[in-house]
């Protein structure tokens, strides 16, 4: 049905436009009392054994929204009612920015992928904190805050620029996350280095003590799948030195491995970031690479191509305790989380571990012991 419609009526609309409007249609339900009951029924059923306790935090289930979708926090409750178990929000920067020119969002339909360079629109950190600040939320669900550089903002200040995001928004941060992996702000990927990255993570860190003194925000950091191998490895120790509470991997990535299914070449040649389908080998092993290094002293969040059940099911045997998507909820609409727990439930209870919490990693175990 999903299917048909996108057939129809989304891919015929300019992408940015599509998502703007598929936007407007959640935000809607979601502020209808009756509907948004209705349609939290049908999407968002619980399933007790999926109950997952991560960060210090306790969710409905392991599946949330990807950063990226909801940049301003006006559809945290939406995505709730669709099912995600947590909605990372942003990336927000320290100031409100346009973002690059448009068309700056393409479809790789028979790919199942997209490519962006989006480039961190969004309203700013002031902006989206008086909205967390003001909202009252009708779900219960954990919100994530994903926070970037601004463009204009040199690479040397760029801490600086970090910090404030954090002053103004850890408040209102579940967990807070470092996202040095966007491939459309120049310059934001070198923060990853570790030289860059310590005193970055350092300072984030110490804002958020600061700004928060009731409780410790858990703090994370966001990767890119084009790390070389020892660069992610240098990252997964760093993270364990500074105490952090979890990576995600991955980001988009640059590179255009995995397509071929037939979208147009001049598609496959944008410049940006390419999500999906052919993200989900490199995300996938990032992920085995980082737990074979971490192993649960760190929460890790698989992310990158996940478009089912079984891919899910797959990131947490090779060690992710979350999972998030993005790009397969534009290609699957509504259902896409629905189905994942169903999926997930069901491997669960097929599986010999008792708890998803016994299941992550096992593939790691299994190798190791063998
Ligand atoms: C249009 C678009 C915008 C995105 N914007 C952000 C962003 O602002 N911050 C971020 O950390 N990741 C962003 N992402 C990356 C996603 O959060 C995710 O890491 C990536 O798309 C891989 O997951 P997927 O294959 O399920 O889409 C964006 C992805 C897309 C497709």
């Amino acid at each position: 049905m999903y299917k048909l419609f996108f057939q129809l009526v989304f891919k015929r609309m300019d992408p940015e436009k599509a998502h703007y409007l598929a936007f407007r249609w959640i935000r809607l339900a979601a502020r209808t009392p009756v509907l948004r009951t209705l349609v939290a029924a049908v999407l968002a059923p619980r399933h007790k054994e999926l109950r997952t306790e991560a960060l210090g935090l306790r969710m409905h289930g392991p599946f949330g929204l990807a950063a990226g979708f909801d940049k301003n926090a006006i559809a945290i409750d939406g995505m709730a009612m669709l099912g995600f178990d947590h909605v990372e929000i942003g990336t927000v920067t320290g100031e409100a920015q346009p973002g690059n020119p448009k068309k700056r969002l393409f479809r790789l339909v028979p790919d199942r992928a997209l490519i962006n360079r989006m480039g961190f629109n969004n309203e700013g950190s002031a902006a989206v904190a008086a909205r967390l600040h003001a909202r009252v939320p009708v779900f219960r669900t954990v919100v994530g805050v994903n926070i970037g550089k601004t463009k204009v903002v040199e690479e040397a200040d760029a801490a600086a620029d970090y910090v404030k995001s954090t002053e103004r928004l850890a408040a209102h941060a579940d967990y807070l996350v470092v996202n040095v992996s966007s491939p459309n702000t120049p310059g934001l990927r070198n923060l990853q280095a570790t030289e860059s990255l310590r005193p970055l993570l350092t300072a984030v860190r110490e804002a958020a003590d600061r700004t928060v003194t009731d409780r410790r925000v858990p703090l994370l950091v966001k990767i890119a799948p084009d790390l070389a191998d020892e660069d992610v490895d240098a990252v997964a120790d760093l993270a364990v030195e500074l105490g952090l509470d979890g990576i995600i991997a991955t980001n988009t990535t640059i590179a255009r491995e995995g397509l071929g299914l037939g979208s147009a070449p001049a598609l496959v040649q944008e410049t940006g970031g390419l999500s999906g389908a052919p993200l989900k080998e490199r995300s996938l092993e990032v992920l085995r690479r980082l737990y074979a290094r971490v192993g649960d002293r760190i929460v890790l969040v698989g992310v990158g191509g996940i478009e089912n059940a079984e891919d899910a099911w797959q990131r947490i045997l090779a060690g992710a305790t979350l999972i998030q998507g993005y790009s397969a909820f534009i290609y699957e609409g509504p259902f896409y989380a629905r189905a994942i727990h169903r999926g997930l439930a069901a491997r669960l209870a097929a599986s010999p571990y008792a708890t998803l919490a016994e299941a992550v990693g096992a593939d790691h175990r299994k190798a190791t012991t063998r």
